[in-house]
């Protein structure tokens, strides 16, 4: 595989996308004959942030190839707590390990460890922003589930705003030819605009709606993700969105009999307990799904990669970022990378941020 490091799903080309996919699936066929797969090598897993399945699923994955882990899930635990630096961080877990999974609060965290990674980087969710390896287990999901990535009706539902793997299925799935987004949310946690600037560059178009109930006969996949509390400002403007959207039976009962729904998880309280008795509800194998998808993707990423530094990346800009959540907000060192949007607007490298000049 070409690319070094996944900070979203859109960094592999779709043909390598697809032959992941595929290999997860022949993986899943016969896992007996990826056991050793990777053994001698070494997987770290630092979550600066809460996690279950992300976590167990990408250590489970490289158990399963006959590799190890490394890791925390409690920064509290690492010289993190002495305040060393993600730069400092990465560059000695990189000469311990051979491949790096990271989730960090901050948006643009693991765009900014691949500048300093000698190893391949895989982002495992940074803050609101993306989440790649969510989206791989999508994306199998729907393959095996739906029977195909395009030509779907897709509704997600919840917070648009906050949710990292709602942005990175949308990037991903506008790839693919004939696919239309019904945005199902509140004003207030509705889909980030370059997200929106993304799809109206592709072949995709969408719809912004606020009604669960009118938009699920439509749909062929729905999306249904929680309200991330954790992103929130203070606990009433979480109270404020909670409990707004929950898909139970009676709603069911108007969609259609072919639709698949899907869920990052945990949930929360947005899909009723009865739902999961419905065939239609596919959120619990996608998790198995998820752990082939993480295999596959382990394998292509050490597949001929090298322990090798990457070049010092400079500044373009001398401007700041202005989102508050960004990883240059607290990791002072980091270069300002920005692309240039048109008018006055700058595109943060990291996040996405939009900044005026
Ligand atoms: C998601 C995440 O962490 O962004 N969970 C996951 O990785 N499966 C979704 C969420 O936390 O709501």
């Amino acid at each position: 595989m070409k690319t070094k490091h996944v900070v979203d799903l859109t960094d592999l080309s779709h043909k390598e996308l697809m032959e992941i996919i595929h290999l997860a699936n022949e993986i899943k066929a016969r896992p007996e004959d990826y056991m050793d797969a990777c053994r001698g090598k070494i997987l770290s897993t630092l979550f600066y942030e809460p996690s279950t399945r992300t976590q167990m699923s990408f250590q489970t994955a490289m158990l399963r190839l006959g590799g190890k882990i490394i890791g925390f899930d409690n920064p509290q635990n690492s010289s993190v707590a002495k305040g060393e630096s993600l730069k400092d961080t990465i560059t000695v877990i990189g000469g311990y390990a051979d491949i790096i999974a990271i989730r960090h609060p901050m948006e643009g965290t693991a765009a900014a460890a691949a500048m300093y990674s000698p190893v391949p980087i895989v982002n495992a969710g940074d803050g609101g922003h993306l989440h790649p390896t969510q989206t791989l287990t999508d994306v199998v999901t729907l393959y095996n589930e739906a029977g195909r990535l395009d030509n779907l009706c897709i509704g997600l539902c919840g917070d648009l705003k906050n949710g990292r793997t709602v942005h990175s299925l949308i990037k991903t799935m506008t790839s693919f030819p004939n696919n239309r987004f019904i945005l199902i949310s509140t004003p207030e946690l509705s889909v980030p605009q370059y997200i929106k600037d993304i799809i109206n560059a592709s072949q995709c178009n969408y719809t912004e709606v606020s009604s669960l109930v009118e938009a699920i006969p439509e749909l062929d996949v729905l999306y249904m993700t929680r309200i991330q509390r954790e992103r929130f400002s203070s606990e009433e403007e979480y109270r404020k969105q909670d409990g707004v959207f929950v898909l139970d039976k009676p709603k069911l009962k108007l969609a259609k009999k072919s639709m698949k729904i899907l869920h990052p998880l945990p949930r929360v309280d947005e899909i009723d307990v009865e739902v999961d008795y419905d065939d239609r509800a596919k959120y619990f194998i996608q998790t198995v799904y998820g752990m082939y998808g993480r295999m596959a993707l382990i394998l292509k990423m050490l597949e001929g990669s090298r322990r090798e530094f990457s070049p010092r990346v400079m500044p373009t800009h001398h401007y700041h970022c202005c989102n508050k959540r960004c990883i240059t907000q607290t990791e002072k060192y980091l270069p300002a990378i920005f692309t240039e949007a048109g008018g006055d607007m700058l595109l943060c490298r990291y996040c996405d941020g939009r900044t005026l000049i």
